[in-house]
């Protein structure tokens, strides 16, 4: 049983395969966190100490380990939930009132409540035993107290999903950083006695931070020990981690309090966005294999077709003509599904003009997508289009209908940014007009695919303190009604590139555009970043032209094909411009991926040492029942010294045997062998790279 609980001591215990999570209610009421680590089979061991103050400035409240604490009393430290109430008044005083274990489901719910004030908290949990993690999230109620006093309205301030305390001090922060063009760059923090604060103000998850915590104490790719939270929620949030002056680690995880506030009227609830969580001793690896395994089980498990998208040959400059001769030649090359970007719509010639009138361009295409689309259907192809349906122009028929459309105050211009406002989502009337809009789209034309963007924050929403968080909701409802209706269909989630990388979108998208920045080089880093939490199977990656748009560095086709290989692949070449020998080859990685694609989207991925001192990045992808395993190694630049690597695979059945070639020479080895000693490779020069498959015989 994933769930064990002791009545005598009101202890609750989570249990994974590996890990164990408990905790329990003190006899004055709080939910104290216990214990967070390797599997516990004699509950007897978790105790729960009696309390007592350090000093009178470090009280119970504030030393206690609590699972969801309420700002209020003698509480000076992080707390996952602040509230005002009607009469002006913020401290609140949560005590638990019962625990309800729901054994099928999986699912433990903790309630407390402020009685006089009438307000319940429900502290959820779900545990996932096989994946080793836990979600958790909170429901906020406005309930009229049982001595039947009305509670007035309740304003939430503040409401994290889960609050953690890790029992260590002195661990190392992993996350990312960047922005547009350049998100994903992996850095490590040391958190100390000081708060580190990662977030987004942007109305998306952002290019800047990625809403997940993963602490670890000197662990290495496969071994050591590893906590992590991540926050399944597209739009603002906020991390927290501190060491706390008490020798433990404090984790906060949730919506973002800044320039937010939710007013709860008697009877109405708040529901937190989810958190998955979860401990292991296996190392980073280990971690990323459970998110993985969480990742794909919110996603779509059908293959993702290789795609070819115009945005980088064509720009705004669509027409019949231009993108019929493009999909020509992307059948030519194998490509599955042809994706037409931004430009086919309204008055749409720049980013200045268009954005809302989902109607197609008459000059462009005078009748309609219609003939298009048939000629990508006896390509062979599907057809997949670009919308951006959060977003509308101040020059378009949309806007000069509804101008009170659109978040801003009451006085000051709304701001523009990539020439373009934000819709306000959040009224009923945008909603419906928008699922209309997008359903007669995909109604009158057969439409496969959708890349979805949105390319500015929001910013000046004006008096609705809770427009970003109702943003990301109604977003969440429009795309979800919109699959319902049309089943087929698949949504690659895009901001501005990779705004929207997290576990909201992989909830509700089927695939994500991970940068703007096509450059294979900078993608190998912004991929391994990526692939520390997300799957594979929802990474898009284009292979594009040399030299790149945004680094003009110039990259060997090998190189840009098997970096992009590395994820859902598509191309963003102006194949109009490429030659016949470059097609072939375009060809022929293309076949290579198909032939690849179920070890590379559903195997497990490690990211392998590099044992040398160059500048190496190995990859490997094992699809055990399959007897599958690959090898993707790149050399960037040849420095002085270099010598042959050694790379050891990771995931192999060590009694298992191997067949693989390197430089067409063919090879036989047990599992044990590649991985205790290794492939040796000879890569030279600069941007050279090698794809090397590993078959069971
Ligand atoms: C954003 C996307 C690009 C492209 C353009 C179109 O920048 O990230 O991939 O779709 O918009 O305007």
């Amino acid at each position: 049983m994933p769930i064990r609980t002791d009545p005598d001591r009101r202890l609750v215990a989570l249990d994974t395969d590996a890990t164990t999570y408990a905790f329990a209610v003190d006899p004055a009421g709080l939910l104290r966190h216990l214990y967070w680590g390797p599997r516990l089979d004699r509950l007897a061991d978790v105790e729960a100490p009696a309390l007592w103050e350090v000093s009178t400035n470090d009280s119970v409240a504030e030393i206690t380990h609590e699972e969801y604490p309420i700002h209020g009393g003698l509480r000076f430290k992080e707390t996952a939930l602040a509230v005002r109430f009607e009469d002006g008044s913020r401290g609140a005083r949560l005590v638990v009132t019962g625990i309800a274990v729901d054994a099928e489901a999986q699912e433990v719910v903790v309630a407390l409540l402020d009685a006089p004030r009438g307000l319940t908290v429900q502290v959820h949990y779900r545990v996932l035993p096989g994946l080793d993690l836990i979600e958790r999230w909170a429901v906020v109620r406005n309930e009229p107290s049982e001595a039947g006093r009305e509670a007035g309205v309740i304003a939430v301030t503040a409401a994290a999903s889960a609050q953690f305390h890790v029992p260590r001090a002195g661990l190392t922060l992993r996350n990312v950083f960047g922005h547009w063009g350049a998100e994903q760059q992996p850095f490590t923090q040391q958190v100390g006695p000081a708060a580190l604060v990662l977030e987004s103000r942007r109305g998306i998850s952002s290019h800047h931070h990625n809403p997940y915590v993963v602490l670890d104490a000197d662990a290495s790719e496969d071994a050591g020990e590893v906590w992590c939270a991540a926050l399944a929620w597209s739009g603002n949030f906020r991390a927290t981690v501190a060491q706390t002056p008490y020798g433990d680690t404090l984790v906060q995880l949730g919506l973002n309090p800044w320039d937010a506030e939710v007013t709860l009227a008697p009877g109405e609830s708040l529901t937190t966005p989810r958190v998955v969580a979860g401990y292991t001793a296996q190392g980073l690896t280990g971690i990323s294999h459970h998110l993985h395994a969480y990742g794909h089980g919110l996603l779509d498990p059908r293959p993702r077709p290789v795609l070819y998208n115009s945005w980088e040959a064509t720009g705004f400059e669509v027409d019949l003509e231009g993108q019929l001769a493009l999909a020509q030649r992307a059948a030519g090359i194998g490509v599955e599904l042809f994706v037409m970007d931004d430009g086919w719509f309204g008055r749409r010639s720049s980013i200045d003009d268009g954005l809302g009138d989902w109607w197609v361009d008459p000059g462009a295409f005078p009748d309609g997508l219609g003939p298009l689309i048939a000629q990508v259907h006896e390509l062979g192809m599907d057809f997949g289009l670009w919308v951006e349906p959060e977003m509308v122009n101040p020059a378009s028929d949309l806007y000069a209908k509804h101008p009170d459309w659109i978040y801003r105050d009451q006085v000051h211009d709304p701001d523009t940014a990539r020439g373009q406002y934000v819709l306000d989502l959040t009224r009923p009337e945008v909603q419906e007009h928008l699922f209309a809009v997008l359903d007669l789209l995909l109604r009158e034309n057969d439409i496969a695919y959708l890349k979805w963007d949105a390319n500015r924050p929001m910013s000046a929403v004006g008096a609705h303190r809770d427009a970003h968080r109702a943003h990301i909701e109604a977003l969440y409802t429009l795309v979800t009604r919109l699959k319902g209706t049309h089943p087929g269909v698949m949504i690659e989630a895009c901001a501005s590139g990779g705004g929207r990388i997290d576990l909201g979108a992989l909830g509700v998208f089927d695939d994500v555009w991970t940068s703007d920045n096509t450059d294979a080089a900078d993608r190998l880093v912004m991929q391994r970043a990526y692939s520390l939490i997300y799957p594979a199977k929802a990474m898009r990656a284009w292979i594009t032209e040399s030299p790149n748009f945004l680094s003009q560095r110039s990259i060997p086709l090998d190189f840009r094909a098997r970096s992009a290989m590395m994820g859902t692949l598509g191309v963003g070449t102006d194949l109009m411009r490429a030659d016949d020998a470059e097609l072939k080859a375009l060809a022929a990685h293309i076949a290579t991926y198909k032939r690849l694609r179920p070890t590379i989207q559903d195997g497990r991925v490690y990211r392998l040492d590099n044992e040398t001192g160059n500048d190496y990045q190995f990859t490997g992808y094992v699809r055990e029942d399959r007897g599958q395993a690959l090898l993707f190694a790149f050399l960037q630049a040849s420095r002085v010294g270099h010598r042959k690597p050694t790379v050891r695979l990771r995931g192999l059945d060590p009694a298992a045997t191997y067949r693989y070639a390197v430089n067409g020479v063919p090879h036989e080895h047990s599992g044990a062998y590649l991985m205790g000693h290794g492939v040796p490779l000879w890569l030279m020069g600069d941007y050279d790279s090698a794809l090397v498959e590993f078959d069971r015989t």
